[in-house]
């Protein structure tokens, strides 16, 4: 992957921040900094390598025969696996022996949850349930509805052989499940945070599960890592830079980050990385909110405000080399759609000039452009991508300085929520937030 600066020089002299951002990801790898005892993620390519053969032998024995998996799971424990399936199922189709991987208690939605149970009852699938903590309401609650299934359609005994939990060496309630049900299970480490956690068997585990080369996809993070290390100079350390350039924006005012792309497929890349630089630096009044767009879809929305509007955006497109197919625009006798002009051109062609228009009138108005660029979407390239903007996220908390690996806020809503819903021990709050919405 290449990290192309250029388009910012008429904005801001990230360099300024070259000698922090080093001494940043330094901190990173001695553990000098806040929040240091999350730091597990740092080296995990590393330790990912060690853990692929056991990974990819469960996984094996567990889909044999099933032709379908849920995975259950909520933010880190869900949108790493989601960006990877998004990205590499719509270019690369699943084969036959690959089942298919659908997701749950990602969110409480009644009618989501309805309609899959029932497409459930036809298949013969089985259950991943992922919670670092074993607590969280919304995948709790799914597990508990599709167990029950899973029990009516398949009988007590042979549930237990279906269900593969991914959660906490000792602690939660999940955990204590497996050890009473002697569930198949994979230990979350303690040092790496959810957001952080697509190379644990978190990620690892469903993704191999779904058929993808989960080998690439580690080397190309371990390959990442070996380029930030602790002593890699500036010039070759593109989080560092990535870092550096945010931070710089950040200071001028660029308070609003928008991750686009020309190709849906990196839609869910997208989303965790939202969760990643949204949940690691959004605190104490601080950070930089970050956004996403699919183009050219959504130019024909959001377009209208990213060339004109309020000037507080900046934009880091993530642009494919190479497409795996070809689509070649043919000439018509008829010129009725006048298209002819682009007979025998791609729509991948098209596209990229789409793109380079687009990135072009977006820095005339004002947006500073970071680009991101790589060969082609594959397992190893994503890789790279997930280890390079989590160093990124670790340097840039830093230059914050903020903690980059909790989460306090998250906490809120489930108070409220837990007063709301009558949760033994929220007798008092139950009592404030009843008075406050009457
Ligand atoms: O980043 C985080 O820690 C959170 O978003 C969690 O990943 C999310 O809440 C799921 O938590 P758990 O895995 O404990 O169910």
């Amino acid at each position: 992957m290449k990290l192309n600066l250029l388009g910012l020089a008429e904005f801001i002299d990230y360099e300024q921040f070259a000698v922090t951002a080093v001494e940043k990801n330094k901190m990173l790898h001695q553990g000098s900094g806040a929040g240091n005892d999350f730091l597990g993620w740092v080296d995990l390519p590393q330790r990912a390598k060690e853990e692929l053969p056991h990974i990819i032998e469960v996984s094996k024995r567990f889909r044999k025969n099933l032709d379908c998996i849920v995975v259950i799971g909520i933010g880190g424990s869900y949108l790493g696996t989601k960006a990877v399936l998004t990205a590499l199922r719509s270019q690369i189709p699943m084969t036959t022996e690959d089942p298919e991987i659908l997701f749950a208690g990602h969110h409480l939605s009644q009618e989501y949850h309805t309609q899959l149970f029932s497409y459930l009852k036809s298949k013969n699938w089985g259950i991943v349930i992922i919670s670092k903590s074993g607590t969280t309401t919304e995948p709790a609650i799914a597990f508990r509805f599709l167990r029950t299934s899973l029990i009516q359609q398949f009988g007590l005994e042979e549930s237990r052989q279906r269900i593969l939990a991914i959660t906490d060496a000792k602690r939660g309630a999940l955990r204590s499940l497996v050890n009473t049900e002697g569930y198949e299970s994979f230990v979350i480490p303690d040092d790496v945070g959810g957001r952080f956690s697509i190379l644990t068997p978190v990620g690892l585990v469903p993704l191999a599960l779904a058929g993808i080369d989960i080998g690439a996809l580690v080397q190309g993070a371990y390959n990442q890592m070996e380029n930030s290390n602790a002593d890699t100079p500036f010039k070759q350390n593109l989080s560092a830079q990535y870092a550096a350039a945010r931070y710089a924006l950040y200071k001028e005012g660029k308070g609003i980050e928008i991750l686009s792309n020309f190709n849906p497929a990196l839609h869910d890349v997208a989303e965790w990385w939202k969760q990643l630089f949204g949940e690691s630096e959004g605190k104490d009044q601080k950070g930089i909110f970050p956004a996403s767009v699919d183009l050219t879809t959504d130019l024909h929305s959001m377009g209208q405000f990213i060339q004109d509007g309020t000037r507080q955006l900046f934009e880091t497109a993530i642009l494919i080399e190479k497409s795996e197919s070809d689509l070649i625009l043919k000439e018509q006798d008829s010129d009725l759609d006048q298209l002819n002009y682009l007979s025998g051109k791609s729509m991948d062609y098209v596209n990229k000039q789409a793109a380079e228009g687009t990135l072009l009138a977006h820095k005339d108005g004002e947006v500073p452009i970071i680009r991101i660029e790589i060969e082609k979407l594959s397992a190893f390239t994503l890789g790279e991508i997930f280890y390079f903007f989590e160093k990124a996220c670790g340097i840039s908390g830093y230059l914050l300085e903020v903690n980059p690996f909790d989460q306090p806020g998250v906490e809120a809503y489930k108070k409220n929520m837990f007063a709301l819903l009558g949760k033994p021990g929220f007798e008092e709050e139950t009592k404030t937030i009843k008075s406050r919405l009457s």
